[in-house]
């Protein structure tokens, strides 16, 4: 067997111009990348990476394999792989990478089985699927695995289940949970590369519509922010009171999913659950509705539901799928439901995901040097690094910031000092 499955080899060139294009973009990562160059923190380390296959991710494994580790990747959605990326890492820089856009979920699962033949130390995963696989179909590599790294919520809330659970079987970092991360991949990143991927798949104007976010945490935020600045009229729906006073506060207006079904013209999906989206929201959309989700999984919009209430279906548009329902309306499904932002564009841009990936490239090597005192748990990135990732992206934009007066320092550690 190939130590590849890509779509097509000859897209290696392309690939390779456009992942040096975002690795321009990311310089707290290329200040890793050096030190690992030299230092060699992951010398003869092997490490299997479940990540979406974009530019940005092509050059966090190029940052590892530059620290001595021997890496592998597959990928952490059907439909997220940019197939010139995986071309040129297969082709110039010789790495094992299993990953084709809109594999079958068969092919996505074997190409897990894949890089897990790699026999990996340490697990890099954007969604838990890497994990899980280990977990329930090879839990003999359990034993040689140092740790993990978890780049998402949704894949945060399946392990942190597990370790409550106690059938952890290594030390996971939950990369998504560092401020350095979530602040701004999740808002930013989400925000913007959801908004990029329902235009490209539309090319529909926001501008005075109704458009509907589902969910109002970090992800949520960046999206009705973002939808907001484009003109849109933003509703937020949400189970938790306290987010719920957050939007109306931020100026928007927040109903049920029910009452906001027959107004949207867009909704997106960024909860993290199931069938966020269902036959009883189907049921009363407007005629030409749009529908998707940015969220890890396919699950948030019920799709079934969907194909069981219509006559027709039809492709409209590449990404864009029309489902006639019996009563002639019409509701068109973006992406199949999955991601819109990495299926129907490039995913966060790379000045975000620099933060991100220096959280994952800095908490492997954590894990390599901690290696003998970790436990099966999940555990938060070490405040040192999210600081010190903090430091180098605003230092990389030449900015600089006040420092406290001894004065100041003072004060801050004393408590005797009022009006
Ligand atoms: N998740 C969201 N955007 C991404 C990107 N550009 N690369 C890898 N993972 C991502």
């Amino acid at each position: 067997m190939s130590y590849y499955d890509i779509k097509n080899p000859a897209l290696a060139d392309e690939g390779k111009n456009r992942i040096e294009w975002a690795s321009q973009t990311m310089p707290v990562l290329n200040q890793i990348k050096q030190r690992f160059e030299k230092e060699k923190p992951l010398k003869n380390l092997r490490l299997a990476a479940c990540l979406h296959v974009t530019t940005e991710t092509a050059f966090l494994m190029q940052t590892l394999k530059a620290g001595g580790a021997e890496v592998t990747l597959c990928a952490s959605n059907p439909l997220s792989t940019q197939d010139d990326v995986a071309a040129s890492l297969a082709i110039h820089d010789k790495m094992p990478v299993f990953a084709i856009k809109g594999e079958d979920d068969k092919t996505y699962y074997r190409h897990i089985q894949a890089v897990l033949e790699l026999k990996p130390q340490i697990t890099m995963d954007d969604g838990a699927d890497l994990v899980s696989t280990i977990h329930s179909k090879h839990p003999e590599l359990a034993a040689s695995i140092i740790g993990g790294t978890e780049e998402t919520t949704t894949g945060v809330i399946r392990l942190n289940q597990m370790a409550k659970e106690k059938v952890l079987k290594y030390p996971i970092v939950a990369v998504n949970d560092a401020q350095t991360k979530h602040f701004f991949d999740n808002r930013y990143g989400t925000g913007q590369s959801t908004l990029d991927g329902i235009i490209r798949a539309t090319n529909r104007l926001i501008a005075g519509t109704t458009f509907v976010v589902a969910g109002y945490g970090w992800c949520g935020r960046g999206l009705a922010m973002r939808a907001h600045g484009a003109g849109a009229n933003i509703i937020v729906t949400e189970i938790n009171p306290l987010k719920a006073i957050e939007a109306i506060m931020d100026g928007f207006r927040v109903m049920t999913m029910i009452d906001a079904a027959p107004v949207g013209d867009f909704f997106c999906t960024v909860t993290g659950n199931k069938h966020v989206l269902s036959k009883k929201h189907f049921e009363k959309m407007k005629d030409g509705a749009i529908i998707c989700n940015s969220g890890h999984f396919n699950i948030e919009i019920d799709i079934e539901s969907l194909d069981k209430l219509s006559s027709a279906k039809r492709t409209i548009r590449p990404f864009v799928e029309e489902y006639k329902l019996r009563d002639g309306r019409r509701i068109n499904l973006l992406a199949e439901g999955r991601l819109v932002n990495l299926a129907a564009a490039e995913g966060h841009p790379s000045s975000v995901m620099d933060m991100s990936f220096a959280n994952q490239a800095l908490c492997a090597e954590y894990m390599v040097r901690n290696a003998s005192k970790l436990e099966k748990k999940v555990y938060p990135v070490p405040q040192d690094i999210d600081s010190k990732i903090a430091k180098l992206k605003l230092q990389s934009m030449k900015v600089e910031v006040d420092v406290l007066t001894p004065e100041q320092e003072r004060y801050l550690s004393s408590w005797q000092e009022g009006t």
